[in-house]
């Protein structure tokens, strides 16, 4: 078990590359990617996407891995000892705090929605027969607005949450990720292929992969009461596309720096982070290709937000021979895709109280889980108005205001820093010695986390503001 004397490793490079694309791949990849790119506008935004996932989020998810083995111990702890040994200021430590506060306040919104997901499984289980886009929509709607039934679920997934975790790294996290994590990938890659067969692969396709800049850089406002349309320029998709990068990687936010404490010195950092990158890019596209062929074989709408999953995918499962089981292992599936990436996201918190106090991972976990499962029933909540009454933060509910703040915001300034840390503040010489990459991608890794990294996150922040 992982302590303050000693520290606990992965037992293969495979359980680690397992742990870690399970970390990314999650709600992310397959509940939000599929909405984000309905609402912004498909081919543009997922071009931005990728291109933020391997040159911003790649390299960055390098650094954080570096950091985090370097120092063997969790982001709190590593960002106070790496900064210590290069000679830099004792503030750095705050990076390491706002990656576990953001773990904390991801937490409290993602454990809802993998909720909703634990309720689909059963809503499948028991058959989507003759939905159409209404009732489909209805039932959605009806679920989570009510008060009582999301709440439970959200507790029954933070309970499995911290079950797992109080197992420690070997016997809770690796266990499950080596049993489900390959049987996600398959069961996707049938959604892909039966949709690709029953629904319009083509306006998918067509969708997904021809990008419309004009609708990136173009936001449509109509007048109620003229019906006039104007159209202004904004950044602001640029900057959800930048966000989703980050969120879908897990990055910024410490949990891959304590996957990367648990790494021993022999893993090939490069390789194993390109891997992490393409797998958890892939998996996103294909949920994409599993969720749009559907969408316009029905005609339904995809900009449907964050109910596209729920609403759209019912529909099929209604249709097809089997859809019970299809569908109930479609979620149950993605509940552990959540789950996997849920873990990941309390790890930091628990392993910084256990190397700080040295008590037990059930204690703590449960304590955080709790804290966690308490503070998120405002998010649960603020999808009605029956509670809470309604909440508004910037035009947004609660949920999607913690949504944004942390995706928009704490993530890729995360990252940012991280990247400044390890393109300024860390030497050539340690940064190289760690990675131990041949001289070309050292070079190309250096160049994209001193200089590519900072200055386009830093652009994409300051247009935002002017546009
Ligand atoms: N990457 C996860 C997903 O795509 O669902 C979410 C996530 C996990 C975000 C861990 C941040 C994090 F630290």
């Amino acid at each position: 078990m992982a302590g303050p004397t000693e520290h606990a490793h992965w037992s293969s490079r495979w359980t680690f590359m397992l742990a870690a694309v399970g970390s990314a791949v999650g709600l992310g990849n397959i509940w939000k990617f599929p909405y984000q790119a309905g609402l912004n506008g498909g081919g543009a935004f997922v071009l931005f996407y990728l291109a933020f996932v391997f040159l911003i989020g790649l390299p960055v998810l390098m650094a954080e891995l570096s950091i985090g083995r370097r120092a063997q111990k969790s982001p709190v702890y590593a960002m106070e000892q790496v900064a210590s040994e290069e000679g830099r200021s004792k503030l750095w430590v705050l990076l390491g705090w706002s990656g576990v506060l953001g773990g904390f306040i991801i937490l409290t919104y993602y454990s809802v929605v993998g909720g909703w997901v634990l309720a689909y499984i059963v809503k499948a289980a028991q058959g989507f027969g003759g939905f159409d886009a209404e009732m489909s929509r209805a039932t959605f709607g009806a679920f989570s607005t009510d008060p009582v039934e999301p709440v439970i679920w959200h507790f029954v997934f933070m309970a499995v949450t911290v079950a797992i975790v109080a197992q420690g790294l070997k016997g809770g996290l690796e266990k499950a990720v080596k049993a489900l994590m390959p049987a996600l990938f398959v069961l996707l890659i049938g959604m892909v292929i039966y949709s690709g067969v029953v629904g319009d692969l083509g306006a998918a396709l067509y969708f997904l992969f021809n990008p419309d800049f004009h609708t990136l850089f173009y936001q449509e406002t109509v007048d109620a009461a003229t019906g006039a349309v104007t159209q202004t320029f904004t950044i602001a998709r640029v900057l959800n596309a930048l966000g989703l990068a980050f969120f879908s990687l897990s990055l910024g936010m410490g949990t891959i720096m304590t996957y990367g404490s648990y790494l021993t010195k022999d893993i090939n950092i490069g390789k194993s982070a390109f891997t992490i990158a393409l797998a958890d890019s892939a998996v996103a596209l294909m949920a994409g290709l599993a969720i749009f062929p559907i969408v316009f074989a029905f005609g339904l709408n995809p900009g449907e937000s964050v109910g596209l999953v729920f609403i759209t995918l019912p529909i099929a499962f209604g249709q097809m021979p089997g859809g019970e089981i299809v569908g109930a292992a479609f979620f149950f599936l993605l509940a552990f895709a959540a789950i996997t990436s849920a873990i990941s996201l309390i790890e930091p918190t628990v392993s910084f109280i256990e190397e700080k106090t040295g008590k037990s991972r059930g204690v703590i976990a449960s304590f955080v889980g709790g804290l966690i499962a308490t503070i998120g029933l405002l998010s649960a909540w603020s999808q009605s108005g029956s509670v809470l009454g309604d909440v508004s933060i910037f035009g947004m509910d609660l949920m999607s205001a913690k949504g944004y703040l942390t995706d928009n915001i704490m993530m890729p300034a995360g990252g940012l820093f991280i990247a400044i840390f390890s393109g300024w503040f860390i030497s050539r010489k340690n940064a190289m010695e760690e990675l131990a990459l041949e001289d070309a991608s050292f070079r190309k890794y250096y160049f994209l986390v001193k200089y590519v990294c900072p200055v386009a996150i830093s652009a994409v922040f300051v247009s935002v503001l002017f546009f």
